[in-house]
């Protein structure tokens, strides 16, 4: 599974970053996952930040601004141009940034640091099914304070009813790489977190999961 961890962060350049917010946070959020942008999934991400918190799987960093001030951010991504334009956005609150693939583990410098560690529509787009992404939530997890949260969104393949423009997506991202979640249910999300973490929740809006996980098993 690992010879190909790159494929969904290939999709993002400056031109598909110009159309993301409107495409992926307006049109599908709404239409195709059923999952809108500022009644559920900015609300969950304001809702667990931390006053020192790593995005990570930037995108453009819409979120990041709507954060209050007194948050520290740090930006974590594969890809050299999500990190720019998350950067940009976010602007001075940005402490500090690494380009870096989840797959492989986080340098001890970023160990045992932040409060709070964002994933939102990260793990669908990683390859292999969530057993293998777990190797990712492993080295994710590191970066976490002990009492640290990990919260996010992910879109589900299985256990979850998509509608006409979602299955079509879903078949054209699955077919490129840029997405990875055909097997991807809640069931597994929390098993996968609940055998890393003592407390997780996981919410289910259209189709996608809406989970937090917090007490990091070491
Ligand atoms: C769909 S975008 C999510 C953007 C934003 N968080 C949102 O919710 O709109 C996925 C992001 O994850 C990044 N990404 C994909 N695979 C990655 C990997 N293996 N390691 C780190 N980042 C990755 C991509 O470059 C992209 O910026």
């Amino acid at each position: 599974m690992q010879n190909n961890t790159d494929a969904g962060a290939r999709a993002y350049n400056p031109v598909t970053l110009k159309l993301y917010d409107w495409w992926v946070l307006k049109i599908s959020n709404q239409y195709a996952w059923r999952c809108p942008t500022d009644t559920v999934l900015l609300p969950h991400f304001k809702a667990h930040a931390g006053d020192n918190h790593l995005d990570i799987g930037v995108g453009t960093g819409y979120y990041l601004p709507h954060l209050p001030a007194t948050v520290e951010l740090s930006l974590m991504d594969l890809n050299a141009s999500s990190l720019q334009a998350a950067s940009a956005k976010a602007g001075h609150r940005v402490k500090d940034h690494l380009q870096h693939d989840v797959f492989k583990p986080l340098p001890q410098s970023w160990h045992d640091r932040f409060d709070s560690i964002s994933l939102f529509y990260l793990l669908h787009c990683l390859p292999g099914s969530l057993n293998d992404k777990a190797l990712a939530i492993d080295n994710i997890a590191r970066a976490l304070k002990t009492e640290g949260t990990l919260f996010g969104a992910t879109i589900l393949g299985e256990g979850v009813a998509h509608n006409a423009f979602g299955r079509k997506l879903m078949n054209v991202y699955n077919k490129k790489g840029i997405f990875s979640n055909r097997p991807d249910s809640a069931g597994l999300l929390k098993d996968v977190l609940t055998a890393r973490f003592e407390r997780v929740d996981v919410k289910i809006e259209g189709t996608v999961a809406l989970f937090t996980a917090s007490g990091r098993r070491d």
